[in-house]
């Protein structure tokens, strides 16, 4: 098993497998130009696969693809098919675009769940978010999928000012359609134009919720991200992952695995460790992880807490949020 200092048992990898995207979101990548990590850099397939099956041998039971955008990835599906076969519950975060290429290699593949990025239900504030005009091929792909009988959660990046109007158009989503809304307070991450007043923290949210809908609280799994939440008689629910002030630390299980081969044990830790060069120069893996997980810090990287007035994202070291995959 691989335990930090705190006794937390880590048994949940998210695996990248590129920092590319086919969408341009600016709270998630800089704001220049950005160079893609040239392939060469990048875990090939056998590497992912070898890397994976040493995290499966040591206690991991949930691997989650993320990106970038994982599905711009040319052996994608080849990558997918040769995770199934490890003993994990195989997922992935996806901004939706390609999916619709992607449902057979899903299906047999085993996915039973998929985490869709999808910050508006306006077409025009789409294109204004994410530099593409895509919104209905998204928006169909979700449908596509839910037509699977695959469980989808919809996570919506809440900011002040430019879809926090939406909020409880989202949950009226849910009344008819199966679909898990997830709302995010907005992180900072390097170059990603965050200031703590576009942040919608989780009690204004609910209070949004609140002037339109009774809902009551959802009893949550172990490890969750979010809080979730039912408004009585809707099919689907909603949740919100309060990262910023109300932070989830405490039940953390989670290691990730960048597309460059770089083992971050924190969502905001500083320090990696160059899991590829290692295995490329032959060395043992194990005690590079474990040494990397023992380095943990207690909350949020040991950068800041969840007061939002203790942030300063400037002096937060992070990489951007393209180059970790959430
Ligand atoms: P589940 O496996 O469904 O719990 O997925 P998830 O919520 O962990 O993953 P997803 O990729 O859908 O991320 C949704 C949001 O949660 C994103 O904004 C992530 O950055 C954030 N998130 C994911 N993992 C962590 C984490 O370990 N810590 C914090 N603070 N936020 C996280
Ligand atoms: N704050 C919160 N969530 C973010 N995501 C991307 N950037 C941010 C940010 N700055 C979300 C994406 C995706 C998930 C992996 O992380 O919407 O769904
Ligand atoms: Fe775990 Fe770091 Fe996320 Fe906290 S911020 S839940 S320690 S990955």
């Amino acid at each position: 098993m691989i335990i930090d200092s705190y006794n937390r048992v880590h048994d949940y990898l998210r695996i990248s497998l590129t920092d590319n995207c086919n969408l341009r979101c600016f709270y998630c990548m800089p704001e220049e130009d950005y160079d893609f990590t040239p392939a060469s850099r990048l875990m090939q397939a056998d590497e992912i696969a070898t890397l994976a099956k040493i995290f499966t041998a040591n206690g991991v039971r949930k691997i989650r693809l993320t990106g970038g955008e994982p599905l711009v990835r040319k052996d994608a599906a080849r990558i997918i098919l040769s995770l199934s076969r490890l003993p994990v519950e195989l997922t992935m975060t996806t901004n939706g675009a390609r999916l619709h290429e992607f449902a057979d290699v899903l299906e047999e593949a085993g996915v039973r769940s998929l985490n869709i990025s999808l910050d508006t239900l306006q077409a025009d504030k789409f294109m204004l978010i994410t530099r593409r005009d895509i919104f209905h091929q998204v928006k169909s792909n979700i449908d596509l999928l839910l037509g699977k009988g695959i469980r989808v959660k919809v996570n919506v990046v809440v900011m002040k000012g430019l879809n926090d109007n939406e909020i409880n158009d989202f949950v009226a989503w849910t009344k008819h359609t199966p679909v898990h809304v997830r709302f995010i307070e907005f992180m900072p991450f390097s170059g990603n134009r965050w200031t703590s007043n576009k942040v919608l923290s989780l009690d204004e949210i609910l209070h949004s919720i609140n002037a339109d809908y009774n809902f009551l609280p959802l009893k949550g799994g172990a490890h969750d991200t979010a809080k979730g939440f039912i408004v009585p008689g809707h099919t689907g629910t909603f949740s919100v992952i309060s990262t910023m002030t109300e932070p989830f630390c405490g039940t953390c299980n989670r290691m990730r695995l960048t597309a460059d081969g770089k083992l971050k044990n924190c969502l905001f830790s500083k320090g990696e460790t160059d899991l590829l060069t290692a295995l490329r120069n032959g060395q043992e893996i194990l005690p590079l992880i474990q040494q990397n997980i023992l380095s943990k810090a207690k909350e949020l990287g040991g950068q800041f807490t969840g007061k939002l007035q203790d942030v300063h994202a400037e002096l937060i070291e992070n990489r951007s949020m393209i180059t970790i995959g959430g």
